[in-house]
């Protein structure tokens, strides 16, 4: 790799071969030097169960390795073919309501079908071996965006082999799911059902009567989900040895990312934001995955150049925008920027999803322009950025075990939900420009200043003491309500709340109340006052400084903040769900010992991000999110990659509306 990979998904077996030229044209014109082939050719590689036919994606990949591209290639297993689903109606999924599915859509097999794994590792062995000597495959992407559940048979005898795995007797199963209640004590593993809508939930997946067997079946469908790209990845290595990647989602819901982690040789995901307004979330999403490899680059494996299609509404990206946020991806530890899609499909769902080239094949479009554009500079960074880490001392915790806890609770409140909370306190470090690694509960934290650990609801292992020690080293733990309520099965601590947090925060949570969303209790920081929302918890100090007072009802004048001092260093502790500028405010406080706030911290909308390039070159990306312009004053000296001119510190930066710049330090 010599610079920031440039290009995306292409699907040229879609349309007719006169068109490919154009195509590599095209790419020429816009320097799309990579490109992700094969991503749905299952059933175009094997067109029935004994016969492979490789004749077209040959001379898909021969084209792309002539023009000199380099290939992300995919084992074309994200849909099975219809003959597979026909032939073995067990590959497709049964539903949360027990429905059994058909052939259709895509994403739909059922991942503890024998048949399937079986065929899936065989195509996939076939293109490695085929197509794995070649120079200009750089990468495997496995499957496509692994998600979903079934709830099948064959999933219920794999759930039950999984669960004699992890608990080796019933008794310790009954007792780590708690059966005594409601009596629903198991006696032989083949009792035990998947816990769907027709046994244990009584509303949704997220309503279940006994937590724990819930719990574990997440656990499961992400391990089982796994086992097929782990397969895959087997086969493909026993011909290739080029790293090996799946798309994630950021921070979907049902994989457990962590999980996943180590079996993936780099990590790499799908920038697909809620909507416009959302560059934190996408910040925090690129640290995520970021984290799930020690904070080793990623690729951004794909984004749309313009719109998306599956959304009620699909609103452009603004003129500028895709090109802030590819600088985004890269300002965060991404060596590739990728998109979805190359050309766009004439017919089906995607047909009007954003592509670099759209059916007209045009180049003088407004999104061909902007990806030819950034394309140049890309060209222009070269390979200044390639490897390089973020130097973040700061960290916050992403659990998925505690997300899972907390939102398949009856109770305090079905209204708070884990990614929103977890987002509230990264914005909060977002604004205040700090560099944040988001990791999980297993990562080394000794080399972090400040942990945040928000909703932190399920607290494993060592978990509490790994924070002590960082607080008794002179390090801060920042942490909310809801959080150190219960184990690894989901069984409250029987002591206090917070649980093990108890000498870190030095609180005890007497009591808690929640309320409707619209209902607010102000909590009084600094003389100002913020709304808190959703759950009050009601604290007694026990060591703990109180820093902020709810301000009504019954527990005003209680404590809703507090600072424990802790060896060297602190222990806070939120009581309520704050908003972002309460939060914000609590965040400035516990970071202050630290000198960790950006440059910018006071500069709505101008994001500012760090890496080091292994050669020790500090680079800060600047990247203004605001639709206006803003000008700032340097905070370096040194040279700006972008366009070559020179700044000094105290000079006067000028950013247009979604303006970039990236600075590299002179050392
Ligand atoms: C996902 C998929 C792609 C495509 C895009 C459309 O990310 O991986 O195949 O469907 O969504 O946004
Ligand atoms: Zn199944």
């Amino acid at each position: 790799m010599t610079k920031v990979l440039f290009g995306g998904d292409y699907n040229p077996e879609q349309w007719p071969e006169k068109v490919w030229q154009e195509d590599d044209r095209l790419f020429d014109a816009a320097r799309i030097d990579t490109l992700t082939l094969g991503v749905f050719t299952w059933a175009l590689t094997q067109p029935s169960m004994d016969v492979y036919d490789f004749t077209t994606l040959d001379q898909i990949v021969g084209r792309a390795a002539a023009q000199g591209r380099s290939i992300c290639l995919a084992t074309g297993t994200g849909a099975h073919p219809a003959w597979l689903a026909r032939g073995h109606p067990e590959v497709t999924r049964t539903d949360f309501e027990g429905r059994k599915h058909r052939y259709g859509q895509r994403h739909n097999s059922c991942p503890s079908s024998p048949i399937f794994r079986r065929l899936s590792a065989e195509v996939a062995e076939r293109i490695a071996e085929r197509y794995g000597p070649d120079p200009a495959v750089v990468a495997w992407h496995v499957g496509n965006e692994y998600g979903g559940a079934c709830y099948c048979a064959l999933c219920a005898d794999g759930f039950r082999a999984w669960l004699r795995e992890r608990y080796g007797t019933l008794e310790a199963l009954n007792t780590a799911w708690y059966t005594a209640f409601w009596g629903h004590r198991f006696s032989d593993w083949a009792e035990i059902e998947p816990p769907s809508a027709l046994t244990e939930h009584w509303r949704g997946p997220d309503h279940t009567a006994f937590q724990g067997i819930t719990l574990d079946y997440l656990r499961f469908m992400s391990d089982a989900m796994l086992a097929c790209f782990v397969e895959e990845k087997a086969a493909i290595r026993r011909h290739s040895d080029k790293p090996v990647t799946t798309n994630f989602m950021g921070m979907y819901r049902l994989l457990d990312y962590h999980r996943w982690a180590p079996h993936l040789d780099f990590a790499s995901w799908d920038n697909y934001p809620p909507d416009d307004r959302s560059p934190a979330w996408m910040a925090l999403a690129h640290d995520l995955v970021r984290g799930l490899k020690d904070g080793r680059p990623f690729w951004l494996m794909e984004q749309t150049p313009s719109v998306t299609a599956s959304r009620d509404v699909n609103p452009l990206k603004r003129p500028g925008v895709l090109r802030l946020w590819s600088w985004q991806a890269v300002a965060h530890g991404a060596d590739a920027v990728l998109f979805f899609q190359m050309r766009a499909s004439r017919g089906a769902c995607e047909k009007y999803h954003g592509a670099v080239i759209g059916h007209a094949g045009r180049s003088d479009t407004r999104v061909f322009r902007e990806v030819a554009a950034l394309g140049a500079e890309l060209e222009r960074l070269g390979g200044a950025s390639l490897g390089a880490r973020t130097p973040a001392r700061v960290a916050l915790l992403f659990d998925w075990d505690s997300r899972w806890a907390l939102e398949i609770s009856d109770g305090p409140s079905r209204h708070v939900r884990y990614q929103q909370v977890v987002l509230t306190y990264y914005q909060a470090l977002w604004d205040a420009g700090v560099d944040v690694d988001v990791v999980a509960v297993t990562a080394d934290l000794s080399r972090y200043d400040v942990v945040v650990a928000p909703a932190l609801h399920m607290l494993k292992g060592d978990l509490a003491a790994r924070l002590e020690q960082l607080a008794a080293r002179g390090g801060s733990v920042v942490t909310t309500f809801l959080s150190g309520r219960v184990d690894e099965h989901d069984q409250a601590f029987l002591m206090d709340v917070p649980g093990p947090l108890g000498p870190l925060t030095g609180v005890r949570v007497d009591e808690w109340d929640a309320r409707e969303p619209e209902v607010v209790n102000p909590v009084r920081l600094g003389g100002a006052d913020f709304p808190g929302r959703l759950v009050f918890e009601l604290v007694i100090p026990a060591g703990a400084e109180v820093v902020g007072t709810y301000q009504a009802d019954f527990y005003a004048g209680g404590p809703a903040v507090t600072k424990n001092a802790f060896g060297a260093g602190w222990g806070w502790y939120v009581a309520t769900d704050l908003d972002v500028e309460g939060v914000a405010w609590v965040m400035r406080q516990a970071l202050a010992p630290y000198g960790l706030t950006g440059p910018y911290a006071d500069v709505p909308g101008l994001e500012s991000a760090v890496r080091i390039t292994p050669a020790g070159k500090r680079l800060r990306f600047l990247l203004n999110h605001n639709d206006t312009p803003v000008t700032v004053l340097a905070c370096v000296t040194g040279i700006d990659l972008l366009t070559g001119a020179h700044i000094e510190l105290g000079d006067p930066l000028a950013f247009p509306a979604y303006g970039v710049m990236i600075l590299s330090e002179y050392s």
